[in-house]
């Protein structure tokens, strides 16, 4: 690729190539506030990043890899600014990122974080996250496809664009498929205008990396691999507390043990989607509870009463006697 402008240029955007030839200029508010800072306590103090990492390490249960990468690309970005501030760098470091890691492992949930991380150490000017799948990029006649894939860049420009199961942009079976058409604009956009916007591919670790192995293109532009991995039973019961305190329920007497039978035979089931089951799973305890509560119209009832599962709305879980959910 040559430093001409790009042939798919998103407007409102600052391409690599022009920025490149002066200074980098602040984003914004969040990257002048570190401009003139020369130690990392005064990037960590101007950007309010730390905050960030503080409530990723507080609010995401175990995730202890995904954590500790995450802190490195922090603390990348942190001496990035610093160089960037004694004029030894000019290029925008290439924040394209991979998530692999089953359903429901927090990927989706992480990326909202590193949007904002991103953010506050200016290297994106808005923050947001778009996230999409295959169907919002890729048309299903000829010519469809540049336009979608271009109205969606447009929306995630400034912030982080979000490719859920990014290997369905690629279908080697069909020799037309207009997903190539997708991937060649994105190749382009995240090569020359990374200086506004991260892609962050995800999906499962198998699918991605034959994807990758069919797209080297797309291999030499992601920078940061990080995997996911499957919660234990312990994080996935401490999930479960921590998502009831959030909405003012808790386990009654017996309640946790109940669910941790229930995830044991909930694991065991295809389609075990790892948090998201906790969550799907405490919404129809929370159901279950409002019937039985429901269920007598005379009794008085105290909070104790509203926020209590007990162990009877877990075990009443056709999980326990179909075997299904
Ligand atoms: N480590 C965690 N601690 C607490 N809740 C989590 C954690 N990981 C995921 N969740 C919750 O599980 C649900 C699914 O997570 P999500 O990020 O959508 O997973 P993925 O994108 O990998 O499928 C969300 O409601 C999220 O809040
Ligand atoms: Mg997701």
């Amino acid at each position: 690729m040559t430093m001409n402008a790009p042939s798919y240029s998103i407007p409102g955007s600052t391409p690599v190539a022009k920025a490149a030839a002066s200074a980098p200029e602040p984003a914004d508010a969040a990257a002048s506030a570190t401009a003139q800072a020369r130690s990392v306590g005064e990037v960590l103090e101007g950007s309010q990043v730390e905050a960030v990492l503080a409530e990723l390490d507080a609010d995401l249960v175990g995730l202890v890899p995904v954590k500790a990468r995450i802190r490195d690309i922090a603390a990348l970005l942190v001496i990035d600014k610093l160089r960037i501030n004694l004029g030894l760098t000019s290029q925008a470091p290439s924040l394209h990122m991979c998530f692999s890691g089953n359903p429901g492992t927090g990927k989706t949930t992480v990326a909202l974080r590193m949007a904002q991380i991103l953010h506050r150490l200016g290297y994106v000017r808005k923050g947001h996250l778009v996230s999409v799948t295959r169907d919002d990029l890729v048309g299903q006649y000829i010519g469809h496809t540049a336009p979608k894939t271009k109205e969606v860049l447009q929306r995630a420009m400034g912030g982080v664009l979000f490719i859920d199961e990014a290997y369905y942009l690629y279908r080697p079976e069909n020799e037309r498929d207009y997903g190539q058409e997708a991937i060649e604009i994105l190749l382009q956009v995240m090569e020359n205008q990374r200086k506004d916007l991260v892609v962050i591919l995800a999906g499962y670790h198998d699918r991605m990396e034959t994807f990758f192995q069919s797209n080297p293109g797309m291999r030499s532009r992601v920078a940061h691999h990080l995997d996911f991995p499957d919660y234990s039973v312990p994080e996935l019961l401490h999930i479960s507390s921590k998502t009831l305190a959030q909405q003012n329920y808790r386990f009654g007497p017996g309640a946790l043990e109940a669910f941790e039978q229930y995830l044991g035979l909930r694991i065991a089931q295809p389609q075990f989607a790892n948090a998201r089951s906790v969550r799907n799973a405490l919404d129809r305890a929370r159901l279950r509870q409002a019937s039985r509560l429901f269920a007598d119209r005379e009794r008085v009832l105290t909070a104790d009463d509203l926020s209590t599962i007990e162990a009877s709305d877990i075990l009443a879980s056709r999980l326990f006697s179909s075997g299904t959910t």
